[in-house]
This record gives structure tokens, sequence and C-alpha cells, in this order.
């Protein structure tokens, strides 16, 4: 079934989102090693490679069903955070707008009656639902240790641990 031309547009634009994303947790690894915070910027850059992988999943998405990827400029990101708690309430606040976009791009799908799409999102609804808890526990942790610094830095070795295609810092 060839995609409508509402539809293509909407995946393209989510595509630049996804890369969006990336660019913004790469720029936020980068600010968390300059704060001395190894693990969280494993964990951001982590995040960046994940935030790839949405944005492929898509590309792939719109190859497979023979329509035409349309790349964006992506936005310069901010990540001149004070501290690793708003850089998480950030990272929860991208997050959210991300959700938002995917339940819109949702209802696209819905009113142009394109299921193979209404499909793929299924898997992106439940991954945000993941993306979301994570940030809020991240942030749930990074309050508990307030200014303390041993804290930090045992959180910070913590959310050093995730692994590639692990989602929490808890494993
Ligand atoms: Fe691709 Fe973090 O949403």
């Amino acid at each position: 079934m060839v995609m409508k031309a509402s539809v293509v547009k909407a995946v393209n634009s989510q595509i630049n989102a996804e890369l969006e994303s990336a660019y913004l947790y790469l720029a936020m690894s980068g600010r968390m090693e300059e704060l001395s915070l190894p693990g969280l910027a494993r964990w951001l850059r982590l995040q960046w490679e994940e935030e790839l992988v949405h944005a492929m999943k898509f590309y792939d998405f719109l190859i497979q069903r023979g329509a035409a990827v349309k790349l964006e400029a992506l936005s310069k990101p901010t990540a001149d955070f004070k501290t690793p708690l708003a850089a998480f309430e950030a990272v929860l606040e991208h997050e959210q707008y991300i959700t938002d976009r995917i339940w819109k791009l949702n209802e696209v799908a819905v009113k142009e009656s394109d299921y193979a799409l209404q499909s793929l999102l299924k898997w992106y609804i439940d991954e945000q639902v993941e993306e979301e808890d994570n940030a809020r526990n991240a942030i749930d942790s990074l309050k508990l240790v307030g200014k303390d610094g041993s804290g930090l830095f045992l959180f910070d070795r913590e959310m050093g641990q995730r692994t590639a295609g692990a989602e929490g810092g808890e494993q």
C-alpha cells in the first residue's frame, strides 16, 4: 500500500526529532564529562546511540514502504547545565515532548488508516513509557543524593554500568 504524502511527511519529521534527541544527548554527555561525571556521560552517550536507532527504524520503514526520506537541519542543542539534576530534568521534559509527538503521529496513522505505521508505533509508544520512567528514576536518585558528593560519586558509578541496549542505569 502506497503511503500517503501527509504520513510520509509526518514520519520524516519524526526522524528529525529523533536525530535531534540524539544530538541533544550527545551534547549533554559532553557536559557531564566537563562536570567530571563519567558514568552519567556514558549513560547519555548510550542514549545518543539509542536515539539513532529510533531514527533509523523510521528511516528503514520509509525505505521499505517505497517512500522518500527527507532529512532536515538539526537545531543547536543546549547543554550548559549547572547540575546533573538540571540535565535529567531536561531529559524528562524532552522525552515527554517526544511522547507527545509519537502519540500525535499515531493519530495521523489512525486518521489516514495506515495500519503498518500504527503497528510500528506500538513499539515507540511502549519505548516512551520506559524512556520517561528512566528519566524520572534518575531525577529521584539525584534529588536524594542532593549535594552529597560521595552519594553522587556512587550514583555516577551506577549509571556508568549501563550497557548498550539496556535502558536503565540499575543493571
Ligand atoms: Fe527516541 Fe528518547 O525518544
